[in-house]
């Protein structure tokens, strides 16, 4: 049983992270389901909400499923690694210039959680080579090592029935069957074109992209699975989900033109089957 103080969460921060609406979702969640399904987890706020004793997780970026995988099944070397960077920033530009590729994998864990603690804004951002290149966020004080998150994250992961992957999203669809319940965190189509932020690596999330993406929502409702699917608040978005249950939900955006002032508007909607 997991008590109270050690409930695993996310250990990285992740654009497009859900922490912020999680309660309005974890009300939305079918009450009874087989296997939690997450084709884009990023973070897993949802995902470490609920707490499956079943679940499918997957993610396009691989240093991300790298690091489950590494929490999953080396969570001790991992620990090590972490408390060997610094926060430094001639050190993160080094760290920054590894090639991950060439590292083990739980150094290329390490340098991922290091990264991810230490960059300005806790960003995932790759140039069109696929190399990570988020300036040092010169925090005071971050929390490069959270052990005890580590480790709870990792007995989670090993006390369940979880297959982790990282693959193109429609491949984990195809792997949905009746009853499931399959939450859909993609990148989301912009509100305008320079506020939003889709470009999670060098695979950009197109318009085309939003479309198939709707057409295999319709493809998991016909199977008789659970669909649910976050998106911004667009006509063009309210369009490919016509006839299903759209709900507009506030979310705290930048969203005046110079992106400095936040206020609360119904800027997302949460799109459901059920
Ligand atoms: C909005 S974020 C998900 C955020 C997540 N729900 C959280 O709580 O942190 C979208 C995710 O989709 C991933 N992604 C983008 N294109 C993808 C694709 N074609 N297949 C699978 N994952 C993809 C990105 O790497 C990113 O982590």
């Amino acid at each position: 049983m997991i008590i109270e103080t050690l409930k695993p969460k996310p250990f990285v921060k992740w654009a497009g992270g859900k922490r912020q609406v999680i309660d309005i979702l974890i009300n939305e969640i079918p009450k009874e389901f087989d296997t939690y399904i997450e084709p884009f987890v990023g973070g897993g706020a949802l995902f470490f909400e609920i707490l499956p004793k079943k679940a499918i997780i997957n993610d396009i970026n691989k240093e991300l499923i790298n690091t489950y995988l590494v929490i999953k099944n080396n969570v001790n070397d991992l620990i090590k690694s972490l408390k060997n960077h610094k926060n430094d920033e001639n050190y993160f530009y080094k760290i920054r210039a590894l090639d991950p590729e060439k590292l083990t994998l739980v150094k290329r864990a390490s340098r991922f959680i290091y990264l991810n603690k230490t960059c300005f804004n806790g960003l995932y951002r790759e140039n069109s080579e696929g190399k990570f290149n988020v300036p040092f966020g010169k925090y005071k004080n971050p929390k490069i090592l959270d052990e005890e998150n580590l480790r709870a994250v990792s007995e989670y992961l090993n006390s369940i029935d979880i297959e982790i992957y990282n693959k193109d999203y429609k491949d984990v669809c195809d792997l949905a069957k009746k009853g499931d319940f399959i939450y859909l965190d993609p990148p989301y189509y912009p509100i305008n074109k320079t506020s939003s932020f889709t470009k999670y690596n060098k695979y950009d999330f197109t318009e085309k992209d939003q479309i198939e993406l709707s057409q295999i929502f319709r493809e998991l409702d016909k199977k008789g699975c659970y669909v649910m699917l976050s998106n911004s608040n667009t006509d063009f978005i309210k369009k490919l989900y016509k006839g299903f249950n759209i709900k507009e939900i506030e979310a705290n955006r930048a969203i005046n033109c110079k992106g400095d002032r936040r206020k609360k508007a119904k800027l997302e909607v949460l799109i459901k089957n059920y």
